[in-house]
């Protein structure tokens, strides 16, 4: 197994159209940079391949939001997103842009390829068209009700509530979401990708050939897109911010997003061969390559699907070997929505939590979405913090620093004569590698981090058992042995850790000063160390630190605001139409409260009296959380006089207060600008 392999992993292009949050990272950056980091230690010729997205509808409406052009909006991004990645150590081997000059010609002349070779259908068809905005509507430009499941906020390409792709004209009453206006239909010229004739080999590939090992969300997928049979799909659109589709009589329409994203896969390979000097082209033609798709579940039907069949329509590339995609993470119990600001943003954490990259990193891999979505809650954040990083881990490597440095000046021991059960810990030290490893090639990332922090727990328990802080008095030979065993696992979880959490890795390998660069086999494969005796370590450093009940409450009030301003933001649809003959039914006058008092037993209405210029009468209003008696007397308020009375908790109510809410939902009267006699009305 020493044999040199070579992998090109990639990681799903995120669109530039908002910034990154944990559930990014959760899904794809993290797995991927786990596998990709495992590969290279592993001496694997392995690189590591990304870029944004900065292509597609979301893009446009994005721009237009903001007031910017699609090309300000993706440079806004690209830079956020590029260095959050950075920031968290997700270490790309090249991060490059689908709106590059190399992109753009890699793109096309994939499309030119194909088009030579007839591998598309060229067809007119009745697309749906703003009149007002004189453009057609593509993907996100439509909304309307999803012909499957009934959601009326369905989209043109995709509906989000059951996760049916869509076409824009499969939607039941399309509104255009440019305008608000209903769409008519018009002709327009497209190329389609003949899927359904793809549809046989497809089938073989992914359902008999065995060498693939497809995670069962993935295979599930595909598999009901195979069975509903696959049909002919469009890769161009009417759109003006895209790349130019390359042929004749195509004026005016771009590559549709999804036709040239994932050539942004082989355009940022190109651009990571340009600057490092090599060769791009084993990577994509080379059946030896293993190509490994990084994506999130909505992605699945393109790299299983639409981009296979690209690749073998070109005919001069491999095909993915697998394409492990991940199920959602939830936050609280919440979808994830950039729209609703419910998210962790990767730039915000940093602010609040420096320097604590890895524990974001640990908490995400712990609890990866990667066989049904999953939750992120602050309260497991802390606790996996707490619990595993600070109380095992960090616990463990603190120790073994501390002590060495207590009674051997730092100076790791010459071991005095190692027991059974000293060689044993040794051998289980040798287990780890493959262990971990073989579910790394698994893709089952959360027992792998699972099985390091075994070795860690391990360690703990080889120090609880063995008392070494007992034993320096009573038989100070044997704490010789215990200790260079101990810093034996420590320079283990100082590699290993590598893959995980990268910054603690790093941290490690400077406490213990470790010079040679050990690999990961190194730590399988080792003769009577790791670190030799007489190796002097540093200082002791905390690798982790406990998470404070407070910190985190300040991240759940934050939640709970967003929460608060999503509601207050929600406006209610309006009412019927009403004539001016019912308007003027209503009586609306000013009046002034005179006095107000609890009611007893109720929580939350008030007893008032006002004076409507005309009597002074009794209204019961619900403000009592909000308004104590002595807030409103003497107020000037707007009051329907005319409505029946009704009785409320034993109270009679003879009137009703114009009140509207504020963004945290407490009442807020409705008053005249000054004050004016009260009962007046205007004529
Ligand atoms: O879902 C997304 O964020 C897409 N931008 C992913 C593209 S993956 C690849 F094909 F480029
Ligand atoms: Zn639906």
């Amino acid at each position: 197994m020493s044999h040199k392999k070579r992998f090109l992993i990639t990681a799903a292009l995120p669109y530039t159209n908002g910034p990154v949050h944990i559930g990014h990272l959760a899904g794809v950056y993290i797995p991927a940079d786990i596998y990709a980091r495992y590969q290279k230690l592993k001496g694997h010729d392995a690189i590591y391949i990304c870029g944004s997205d900065e292509h597609g509808v979301p893009i446009t409406i994005r721009a237009k939001k903001e007031g910017k052009s699609p090309q300000e909006v993706v440079d806004k991004y690209h830079g956020l997103i590029k260095k959050s990645f950075e920031d968290f150590g997700i270490k790309f081997d090249n991060y490059s842009r689908t709106s590059l000059p190399l992109h753009h010609k890699t793109a096309s002349d994939f499309f030119k390829k194909l088009y030579e070779k007839g591998e598309f259908i060229e067809k007119e068809s009745e697309q749906l068209y703003d009149e007002q905005a004189k453009q057609f509507l593509a993907d996100r430009f439509v909304k309307g009700t999803c012909p499957k499941c009934g959601y009326d906020e369905a989209y043109g390409d995709q509906c989000e509530k059951c996760g049916t792709s869509l076409s824009p004209t499969e939607l039941i009453n399309p509104i255009s979401t440019l305008t608000g206006t209903k769409p008519v239909m018009k002709k327009t010229k497209h190329w389609y990708l003949p899927l359904d004739k793809h549809q046989e080999w497809l089938r073989k590939w992914i359902l008999e050939d065995h060498k693939h090992d497809w995670k069962p969300n993935v295979l599930g997928q595909v598999k009901s897109w195979l069975d509903d049979g696959l049909r002919p799909r469009a890769v161009t659109r009417d759109l003006d911010w895209g790349v130019p589709v390359p042929v004749e009589g195509a004026e005016g329409k771009v590559l549709y997003v999804w036709f040239d994203a994932p050539i942004g896969y082989i355009s940022s390979t190109k651009e990571w061969a340009e600057k490092t000097g090599k060769d791009w082209e084993p990577y994509w033609k080379n059946p030896d390559t293993k190509l490994i798709h990084f994506i999130g579940k909505d992605n699945i039907v393109f790299h299983t699907i639409i981009f296979p069949a690209m690749l073998k329509a070109h005919g001069d590339y491999i095909l993915p070997d697998n394409v492990p995609a991940n199920e959602f993470l939830n936050l609280e119990g919440d979808k994830i929505s950039t729209s609703r600001n419910w998210a962790v943003w990767l730039h915000e954490y940093l602010e609040e939590f420096p320097g604590k990259q890895d524990v974001l990193r640990y908490v995400l891999t712990a609890n990866a979405p990667e066989t049904k979505d999953n939750d992120f809650t602050w309260k497991d954040f802390q606790a996996r913090n707490n619990n595993e990083l600070v109380g095992n881990l960090g616990n463990f490597v603190n120790r073994v620093v501390v002590l060495t440095n207590k009674y051997y000046d730092g100076k790791i021991p010459e071991p005095a004569e190692l027991t059974e059960k000293d060689l044993k810990i040794l051998e289980a030290v040798k287990a780890y590698p493959d262990r971990i490893g073989t579910l790394i090639e698994k893709f089952k990332f959360r027992e792998a981090l699972n099985e390091f922090m075994n070795l860690a727990r391990m360690g703990n328990k080889y120090l609880a058992d063995e008392e070494p802080w007992k034993k320096i008095k009573t038989d100070p030979n044997r704490v010789k042995s215990i200790m260079f065993v101990a810093n034996q696992i420590t320079t283990a979880l100082a590699v290993l850790s590598e893959i995980f959490l990268p910054f603690t890795s790093e941290k490690l390998r400077k406490i213990l000063r470790m010079r040679s660069p050990l690999k990961w086999d190194d730590i399988k494969n080792f003769d009577s160390y790791l670190l030799p005796p007489g190796h002097r370590i540093g200082k002791p450093e905390l690798l982790f630190e406990k998470i404070d009940d407070e910190i985190i409450q300040k991240q759940k009030d934050k939640l709970l605001q967003t929460k608060r301003d999503n509601k207050s933001a929600e406006v209610a649809p309006a009412k019927e139409m009403i004539s001016i003959d019912d308007f003027s039914k209503l009586d609306i006058r000013p009046a002034t409260i005179l006095e107000a008092e609890k009611i007893p037993k109720a929580k939350k209405l008030l007893k008032l009296t006002v004076d409507t210029g005309m009597d002074k009468r009794t209204v019961v209003a619900g403000i009592a959380e909000h308004y104590k008696p002595e807030d409103i007397v003497g107020k000037q308020v707007m009051m329907i006089i005319n409505l029946k009375p009704v009785k409320l908790r034993g109270v009679l109510s003879e009137g009703m207060l114009l009140m509207t809410e504020d963004q945290m939902g407490k009442p807020v009267f409705l008053r005249p600008e000054k004050e004016v006699p009260n009962g007046k009305m205007t004529k």
